[in-house]
């Protein structure tokens, strides 16, 4: 973020009651309430959770410890059994048995509906296919599917039978894939023949044979036929998901599992070469997705509630899926784009199917800005009473155009902070208490300690820059990074003294308000989705003509940041155009189409510091235009950044 962005975000002063009544029919009815809640939690943490979990969730046997915290390793409600996908269905069959759980439309429009007795019966079966082929407690199984309700009922049967998923977003490609099928050392794969997207069809099951041939541990495939795509399907190890289930069971009863049991793993990027796996557990993620949920989307009984990621992402996994459903909520799912068969689409799917809250990502609604405010007011938006957006910093133009042409200056706006690490929610406001202000995301959940620190651990002065950390351990924060602890403490629980550190910059006004910059590691942020450079990096230099890479974020008014690279090239390669689309869909090839660089530049050499490293400041500069500030006295050949000025 420039500094004349942060000068004008310092001098943002509008501000934003909740909407007349909104707090009474809420949840957390008002600035009182949550003051009252977040001095509950200060004077005993432990309790506070305590009698959120006993009183918000189904136990089979109670915790003897709320509590176990051995700084970096905490467990919370040590020796308590739950199931999730229990405390997700069967538990509102009784009092919501016909109700709608899953409402879904796919892209060329079908709609499905399940309720919670249907969902259940289905999780059962998919369930019980899953033991048939001898999956059980504490085998990885990797979830590749497009958006729709098996993807959930995957989700949902793993949880039951207590199997860890890994869910890998449908975008990825197969070698992105594979490497997570090896690290997560998965057992299982649930895919589908493929998806839609813009009118096409996204092929997956062919990249999951591409993955699964170089991922030796996978004995099965259980394979979704969705779009009647023909498809190459292995005798012994590929399975069609409708045989599978057919002659299944829809009982099957929930495993007591472990409050600390891994539920899931789900991969990240960080500032290091491969994607991390960030852990979670039962008890504690099932808790604060649950209650977060419930005061943050002020989920009633007669909402629809659209959340418009991907299950492939922790937003999905969250606030699609687990946290609605523990709320007994009736959740949308969307399989489609947003422009599909034309930009009013969403517009049309909230009036269609009646849709109170709405979640999603700044880029989106950067993107819906520059279509127009034609497309939103061709439709009915009256059924929204509240909007959400969540994946990076929104700026506040881009909230005021949410505030008034989709929310009709009628519905409150959650800004929300949190990250695949934190599990669920952490900064953001509550809708009928908080007043909000555009660009930030406000406070932090009760319960949850914040601040923005220097490297010491000092907190800063309000309005000035430091790190953003949590000081408390929270009930959903990520365990460990999978079969890596030592990078897990090295990561988050050694930058800053005795405090979880985020990676993102930000500073707190003088009202305590949080403003979130982005982040401070080498992590981009494009369209929401979070990309380690390195990652970009090493998939350029494996192709061979490339001989180093370097790969910086430039400011996009759309996907908050664009990919740029700058590569140098082996001895006798000529420096052609062609080389540099080639290298694009290498790297689309190597992790996928969201990770493709908007532009790449050939360079004789690349600043490096006289240790070696790369310096991404100045390549930061270069690539968005602007002029070369700061030092550059650690550079160790001035003449490389005289040509990369020239080039
Ligand atoms: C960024 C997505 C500003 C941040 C849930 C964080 C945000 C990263 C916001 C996590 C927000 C997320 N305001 N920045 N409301 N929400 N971020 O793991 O940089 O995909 O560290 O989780 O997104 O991305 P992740």
């Amino acid at each position: 973020m420039s500094s004349f962005e942060i000068e004008s975000l310092l001098h943002e002063n509008r501000r934003f009651a909740p909407p007349a009544g909104f707090g009474e029919g809420a949840w957390i009815k008002s600035l009182e309430h949550y003051r009252e809640l977040c001095a509950r939690a200060e004077a005993d943490p432990e309790g506070f959770w305590a009698d959120l979990a006993r009183s918000e969730l189904h136990w089979f046997t109670p915790w003897q410890q709320v509590l176990d915290w051995q700084e970096p390793t905490a467990r919370w409600f040590v020796g308590g059994k739950l199931n999730l996908a229990y405390n997700c269905l069967d538990r509102h069959l009784q009092t919501r048995g016909d109700k709608v759980a899953v409402l879904w439309e796919g892209e060329p429009g079908e709609v499905r509906a399940l309720t919670y007795r249907e969902l259940h019966a289905e999780v059962c079966r998919f369930a019980n296919a899953l033991k048939a082929l001898g999956v059980g407690k504490g085998d990885v199984v990797a979830i590749y599917m497009p958006l729709v309700p098996e993807a959930a009922v995957a989700m949902l049967g793993c949880a039951r039978i207590g199997a860890p998923h890994t869910v890998v977003f449908g975008g990825f490609s197969g070698d992105a894939l594979r490497d997570r099928l090896i690290d997560a050392q998965a057992r299982v794969v649930v895919t589908a023949d493929g998806g839609w997207r813009k009118g096409a069809i996204v092929p997956l099951k062919p990249r999951v044979d591409e993955a699964v041939a170089q991922a030796p541990g996978v004995a099965h495939v259980i394979c979704l036929k969705r779009v009647g795509q023909e498809v190459a399907m292995e005798p012994g190890r590929d399975h069609w998901w409708h045989e599978l289930v057919a002659s299944r069971s829809a009982e099957c009863p929930a495993e007591a599992m472990d409050s600390e049991d891994l539920l899931f793993i789900l991969y990240t990027s960080g500032t290091t070469g491969k994607p991390k796996g960030v852990v979670h557990t039962t008890g504690g993620y099932n808790l604060y997705t649950h209650i977060t949920s419930k005061w943050i989307f002020d989920l009633h009984d007669e909402d629809v509630y659209w959340c418009t990621a991907d299950v492939g992402w922790i937003t999905g996994h969250s606030y699609v899926v687990y946290g609605p459903l523990s709320n007994g909520a009736t959740t949308f799912m969307f399989e489609g784009a947003p422009n599909q068969p034309d930009p009013g689409r969403f517009w049309q799917l909230i009036e269609k199917h009646r849709i109170g809250i709405f979640y999603t990502a700044p880029t989106a609604i950067r993107t819906f800005i520059k279509w127009g405010d034609d497309w939103p007011a061709r439709y009915d938006l009256s059924s929204l009473r509240l909007l959400g957006t969540v994946g990076e910093p929104i700026n506040p133009e881009a909230w005021m155009w949410y505030h008034r042409v989709i929310g009709q200056e009628r519905c409150p706006i959650v800004d929300t902070w949190w990250q695949t690490e934190t599990g669920g929610i952490m900064i953001t406001p509550l809708p009928g208490a908080t007043i909000t202000k555009p660009g930030s995301a406000t406070m932090p959940f009760p319960g949850i300690v914040a601040d923005v620190v220097d490297r010491e651990g000092n907190s800063c002065p309000p309005n000035q820059g430091g790190y953003l950390v949590i000081r408390r351990p929270w009930p959903s924060m990520l365990r460990t990074v999978y079969r890596d602890p030592e990078r897990y403490r090295q990561n988050y629980w050694s930058q800053v003294p005795h405090a979880y550190f985020a990676g993102d910059g930000a500073r707190r006004d003088e009202e305590g308000y949080f403003w979130v910059m982005g982040r401070v590691d080498d992590v981009i942020n494009v369209s929401g989705h979070r990309l380690g450079t390195m990652e970009i990096e090493s998939a350029l230099v494996s192709h061979p003509a490339v001989a180093e890479a370097a790969v910086v974020g430039r400011p996009d008014e759309i996907k908050g940041e664009a990919i740029v690279a700058f590569v140098t090239v082996e001895s006798e390669v000529e420096t052609t155009p062609q080389l540099l689309e080639e290298l694009r869909a290498h790297v689309v090839k190597e992790i996928g189409a969201l990770a493709r660089p908007e532009e790449i530049r050939y360079a004789e050499a690349l600043p490096k510091t006289r240790s070696g490293k790369i310096m991404r400041r100045l390549l930061r500069s270069l690539a968005s235009g602007s002029d070369l500030t700061g030092d550059t006295s650690t550079l160790e050949d001035r003449s490389v950044l005289e040509k990369l000025r020239e080039g």
